[in-house]
């Protein structure tokens, strides 16, 4: 089994990781503190910090996991999807390293791996699983068949559930990105405003009208109370946080139902939210599910789960040549 250097820059953040026999060795992430002043992710500025980011961030985690460069057999890299100007960044010193030491070059999709970070820790899943992706821009249900064969049965028309988290906390003054902070202050309040929860049917997910329903609501409240944000905040986010994971919990248990899986995963930047994981683990219970919940640092954009993938292709023979340049899809 190979030690693959994995590298992620698919977004706002610049992410290297060594996983050495499928074991994750080290998961190094640099942020980009830039965005928040701007309301979301600028890729102007994103390329740019991934460029300063990711000669450094390679060092650091080559260093934690106690490897030096001749020991890399492989580079793993995020062709997509993504910011373009971001994954050109990453694709590149993917493809110089790999041309600097003739390793073989291992091309990996974002949300797939998005599906594996399960196997960055134990226990992992055993296959099939049924995975609820959701992450600032998707929202996918999986069939995971096997870590190569991934069936996406239902998927967001619209917005992502991490948009619906991000933009309403905008329309409350929160800085970007706001999942985190709504779900901060919704411990703190009760979810008593009630908000719409759109269904365009099936198993897929729409969020843009929670979006509107949000800022209508609002709007009426103001126009007698001018105070209402700023004195109900908490509560204000436990609402639209308890519609957020209702929506999403509804979409899983049909999807549940409908394919008779019962090994259930999640996994995005949103399955951090403390309401989703404990609301799924709760719904489990009932359900008779078994839940795989991956540690916070798996569930954001993150190296290790492009490792874990990059070893499943390195193990099935799949890699690319230097001609490889970033793309939606492959
Ligand atoms: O997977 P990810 O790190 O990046 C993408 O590939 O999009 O997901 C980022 C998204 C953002 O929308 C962020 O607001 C959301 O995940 N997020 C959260 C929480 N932590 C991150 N949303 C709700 N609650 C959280 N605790
Ligand atoms: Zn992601």
């Amino acid at each position: 089994m190979p030690t693959i250097l994995a590298i992620e820059s698919s977004c706002d953040d610049t992410s290297a990781a060594i996983v050495a026999d499928g074991v994750v060795l080290s998961n190094v992430t640099a942020g980009q503190a830039i965005h928040e002043e701007f309301g979301g992710v600028v890729p102007e500025h994103a390329s740019r910090a991934h460029q300063r980011n990711i000669v450094p961030t390679v060092a650091v985690a080559l260093r934690r996991a106690g490897i030096a460069a001749e020991d890399v057999d492989a580079v793993a890299f995020t062709r997509g999807p993504g910011l373009i100007g971001s994954l050109m960044v990453g694709v590149s010193f993917a493809k110089a390293f790999a041309l600097a030491r003739d390793l073989p070059l291992i091309e990996v999709d974002h949300m797939m791996a998005h599906v594996l970070a399960h196997f960055a820790e134990d226990p992992a899943p055993e296959f099939p699983y049924l995975c609820l992706t959701v992450s600032g821009g998707h929202t996918q249900l999986v069939v995971v068949h096997s870590a190569l064969e991934q069936e996406i049965i239902g998927r967001t028309i619209d917005d992502a559930a991490g948009e619906a988290f991000d933009k309403s906390g905008k329309m409350l003054g929160l800085s970007y990105p706001a999942g985190p902070e709504i779900d901060k202050l919704a411990r703190q309040g009760q979810a008593r405003v009630t908000f719409a929860k759109p269904d365009p049917g099936g198993l897929d997910f729409s969020f843009s009208g929670l979006k509107t329903s949000i800022l209508y609501t609002l709007q009426k409240k103001l126009k007698t109370e001018p105070d209402f944000v700023v004195d109900n905040l908490p509560d204000i986010c436990a609402s639209i946080q308890h519609t957020i994971v209702a929506i999403l919990l509804r979409k899983l248990t049909m999807t549940a139902e409908q394919t008779g899986l019962t090994r259930i995963a999640l996994a995005g930047g949103v399955s951090a939210n403390s309401g989703l994981r404990e609301g799924l683990t709760e719904l489990a219970k009932e359900k008779g599910w078994t839940v795989f919940i991956p540690r916070i640092e798996y569930c954001t954009d993150n190296a290790a789960m492009i490792g874990v993938m990059g070893t499943f292709k390195y193990a099935a023979g799949e890699f690319v040549g230097q001609e490889v340049a970033p793309a939606a899809r492959f």
